[in-house]
């Protein structure tokens, strides 16, 4: 693995990160306070191409790869990782149709969820009585002459209110998921109230009911049954984004102790080393997955795991050791680390808990052996 950027990828980096400090930190704090849904600086992103960064450029994406992408949600998550959020739950959808789509699933919505005519993908996993065994889920789709009728209810789906499409699993018998490409005005679906959340408020966290909601023969996506393994090879991916959302919310707040000599640097030093270390940890995950690693979950796992851990270290440790003042700007400065704190914490939560990550990283070892 060679850890030199290519040309390509520093032109992305610089791209998201000039986008982040010049449009998305002079607002984050406002567009958290109006729990805000981003809708202006999605479109902007899917100007840029960050909307499908690993998508083909036929279908309107960058076509440039997984550590394109992680750098890309590193750099916006410094600048806001409630829209970081958002782009990351697009872009994992996107490529979920990508890879498992038929032609015409490809071409009917992946150019529209990285043109931004679409603001978002919803990825409807989750359910109140399943979050952490996915598996568990009561979601039910039954089979019709004509297609499929679906009923249940998902919980926590990012951007469920806005997005254009959502991928829905569903059990297609006791023992069998599959998953279903849902438009979310269909007749029958309902959207709860925005959660109240400690952080990423600008980001949409909705539960969303399905009740008899017909969808046609050609909404399954993949086969018949292929839902839980593409459900989890998707999170594998999902989970490099996560890691780097990590390792850009902690780059945002170490970003404000800058020329600040008053600040204490002892206290960081380890939890800096062990950032770089998740940052190496994340670009290899990335790399496995765009070597074409048929099963790289260890790898994505253990990389979220550490960065999202040592993410809530730093702005907890920057918490502590902010140094007292009452300049305007230094105040300014505090309130924009306060929301990385509240912003942290559901890194170590969305797309499985830390506790997942150990059993994924557990199970993997005992499959594959050490090595
Ligand atoms: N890739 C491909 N196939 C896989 C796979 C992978 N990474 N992991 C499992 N499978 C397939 C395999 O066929 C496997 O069988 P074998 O490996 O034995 O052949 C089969 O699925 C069943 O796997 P498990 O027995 O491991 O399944 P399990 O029911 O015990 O669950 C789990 C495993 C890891 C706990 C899983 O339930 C899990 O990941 N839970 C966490 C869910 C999660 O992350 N949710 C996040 C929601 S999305 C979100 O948060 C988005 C957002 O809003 C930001």
């Amino acid at each position: 693995m060679d850890l030199s950027l290519t040309r390509e990828q520093q032109r992305i980096r610089e791209l998201a990160r000039e986008f982040a400090r010049t449009t998305l930190r002079p607002n984050a704090l406002r567009c958290d306070e109006d729990a805000e849904f981003p809708l202006t600086s999605l479109r902007q992103l899917a100007d840029l191409g960050l909307m499908g960064v690993n998508i083909a450029s036929e279908l309107g994406g960058l076509d440039a790869g997984v550590i394109a992408y992680s750098l890309a949600i590193t750099e916006i998550s410094a600048g806001d990782p409630a829209v970081a959020v958002t782009m990351a739950v697009n872009n994992m959808v996107s490529e979920v149709i990508q890879e498992f789509g038929t032609t015409s699933q490809k071409e009917a919505f992946i150019p529209r969820m990285t043109s931004g005519e679409f603001s978002s993908g919803s990825f409807c996993l989750s359910e109140p009585g399943s979050g952490s065994d996915a598996a568990g889920m009561r979601t039910r789709a039954e089979k019709t002459t004509d297609g499929w009728v679906i009923t249940g209810t998902k919980a926590w789906i990012t951007s469920g209110e806005f997005a254009g499409v959502f991928l829905v699993w569903a059990k297609t018998a006791d023992d069998e998921i599959s998953l279903f490409l849902v438009d979310p005005t269909a007749e029958g679906i309902s959207v709860g109230p925005p959660e109240e959340k400690m952080g990423q408020h600008a980001s949409n966290t909705v539960a969303l009911s399905f009740d008899g909601v017909r969808v046609a023969e050609d909404a399954l996506l993949g086969t018949r049954g292929q839902g839980f393994p593409i459900a989890m090879m998707a999170l594998d991916g999902g989970r490099i984004g996560i890691a780097s959302q990590s390792l850009g919310i902690a780059d945002g707040a170490l970003a404000l102790t800058k020329d600040r000599p008053e600040f204490p640097t002892a206290p960081l030093l380890p939890l800096r080393a062990r950032l770089e270390a998740a940052r190496t940890m994340t670009w290899r995950a990335a790399w496995l997955k765009e070597q074409g690693e048929p099963r790289f979950s260890r790898e994505a796992s253990m990389a979220k795991l550490t960065a999202s851990e040592v993410c809530n270290e730093i702005v907890s440790t920057l918490l502590t050791h902010w140094p007292a003042s009452s300049e305007l700007a230094h105040e300014q400065d505090l309130a924009l680390l306060l929301k990385f704190v509240r912003d942290a914490r559901v890194t170590r939560i969305y797309e499985g808990t830390s506790e997942i990550q150990r059993v994924v990283i557990a199970r993997d070892l005992i499959r594959r052996g050490a090595s």
